[in-house]
């Protein structure tokens, strides 16, 4: 259960459709415990109402920079200083843009001039003006200068498109902002993981895949999440249940893996490839069902990309751990990976058998990395998970203090 216990969050409103939603998200930081005060912007009430939101917020609703009654009682700069937290929700393509230029010609931006606290946004538009370069360049610089970006999510839009652009869900929102108070050591942190098999089609009906069930990957999101990490989890097909709190992006096929990681790649702090990523896929995939007629069939298989070696060999590299799955010469095979691929880290496991490694409920790992090992004993994979990541964390820690 999520707890903003006794947080002040400033909720800010800017004028999308997705504004209709922004009720949602007082009402579950309420349930969360946090107290809300909202500020619309004069084009936010186009689409919902000041009176909606103080009904669900339990405050006046501020719209207005100028407003002499409000400004006597509490006035824009102690609003700002009052806040734990500046959520916006949904911030639209013009919010954001003057967001990054630093302008206050409304009371919502004003007081992201003024406030101190953390500002977390939630991207709401057209899926266009998501993709627009001038939108990825604000959003961009809003992230270098700490803001933290929250969804949006991708599917049918109220214009009638589809792509990305829908803002996150309220308890996506709410999650996010409940990242901000973490205290735990990952706190704050960003971490991508991979996870579960990849689908390499040979045709609309047919595909090369393995036995990997996501349950490793989906089992270190959670860990990750509970130490207080912003998660993002690039899973290929699985059945696993969305872990809360974590940002999932579902992919099918190694190449879109690959874009995928590619995508969250610079903001992110450390990079865990657990998935069982195809290593070749067919080099044609037949556009219709190909039909059986009784000769032999060849499929030639070309070499899909190294997500991971990409990522360790990437400018800015994060802390990149990999896993290796091996059915003999664990250590020796997972050393050379280590190596070859460039990594600080490596988790090796015995795959093969029924009791650990593919789709199993158990895994035991030894860990590698430059001049150290450690074994994990058999556990569940959720309690080896937490095992992991205190690894990863001291060794992450160590390698930001300088230390080896
Ligand atoms: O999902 P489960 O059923 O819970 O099973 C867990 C698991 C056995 C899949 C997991 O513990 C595991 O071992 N994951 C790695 C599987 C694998 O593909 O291992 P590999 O030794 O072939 O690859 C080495 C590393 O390179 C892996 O981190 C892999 O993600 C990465 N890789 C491989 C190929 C490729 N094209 N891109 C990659 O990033």
């Amino acid at each position: 259960m999520i707890s903003l216990n006794g947080k002040r969050i400033l909720l800010l409103v800017s004028g999308g459709i997705a504004a209709y939603k922004s009720p949602d998200v007082v009402r579950r930081l309420r349930d969360a415990g946090a107290e809300v005060r909202v500020i619309m912007t004069p084009s936010a009430t186009e689409f919902i109402t000041p009176l909606t939101l103080q009904a669900v917020s339990g405050h006046a609703v501020r719209c207005d920079l100028f407003d002499p009654t409000a400004e006597a009682a509490m006035g824009h700069i102690e609003l700002a200083r009052w806040g734990d937290a500046v959520v916006t929700a949904p911030a639209t393509a013009d919010f954001l843009a003057r967001l990054r230029l630093g302008q206050a010609n409304d009371l919502a931006t004003a007081v992201c001039l003024v406030s101190a606290a953390p500002v977390l946004v939630a991207p709401a538009m057209n899926q266009q003006m998501w993709q627009h370069p001038a939108t990825a360049e604000n959003l961009a610089a809003l992230t270098a200068r700490g803001v933290i970006i929250c969804g949006p999510g991708s599917g049918s839009q109220a214009c009638g498109e589809v792509g990305p652009g829908r803002m996150a869900e309220a308890d996506e929102i709410v999650s996010a902002v409940a990242r901000i108070f973490a205290t735990g050591r990952l706190a704050g942190r960003r971490v991508l993981i991979t996870a579960g098999p990849t689908r390499e089609p040979i045709d609309p009906v047919r595909y090369i895949s393995n036995h990997s069930s996501g349950k490793m990957g989906y089992a270190l999101a959670i860990a990750a999440h509970e130490a207080g990490a912003l998660v993002t989890l690039v899973s290929g097909p699985t059945v696993q249940t969305k872990p809360e709190g974590v940002t999932v992006k579902s992919v099918e096929t190694a190449a879109e893996m690959y874009s995928a990681v590619m995508q969250e790649l610079e903001t992110t702090e450390i990079f865990v490839g657990t998935a069982a990523v195809a290593d070749y896929r067919p080099e044609f995939a037949s556009a219709g069902k190909i039909k059986r007629d009784g000769s032999a069939l060849e499929l030639r298989l070309v070499p899909n990309r190294d997500i991971l070696a990409a990522v360790a060999a990437s400018a800015n590299a994060p802390f990149t751990v990999g896993f290796a799955a091996e059915t003999d010469n664990l250590i020796a095979n997972a050393e050379s990976k280590l190596q070859r691929k460039k990594l600080d880290m490596i988790a090796a496991n015995l795959v093969g058998g029924h009791e650990i490694g593919f789709n199993s409920d158990d895994n035991e790992l030894t860990v590698l990395w430059p001049g150290s090992s450690k074994v994990l004993e058999r556990a569940p994979k959720l309690r080896l998970a937490r095992s992991l990541l205190e690894v990863i964390v001291e060794r992450f820690e160590s390698r930001n203090s300088g230390s080896n």
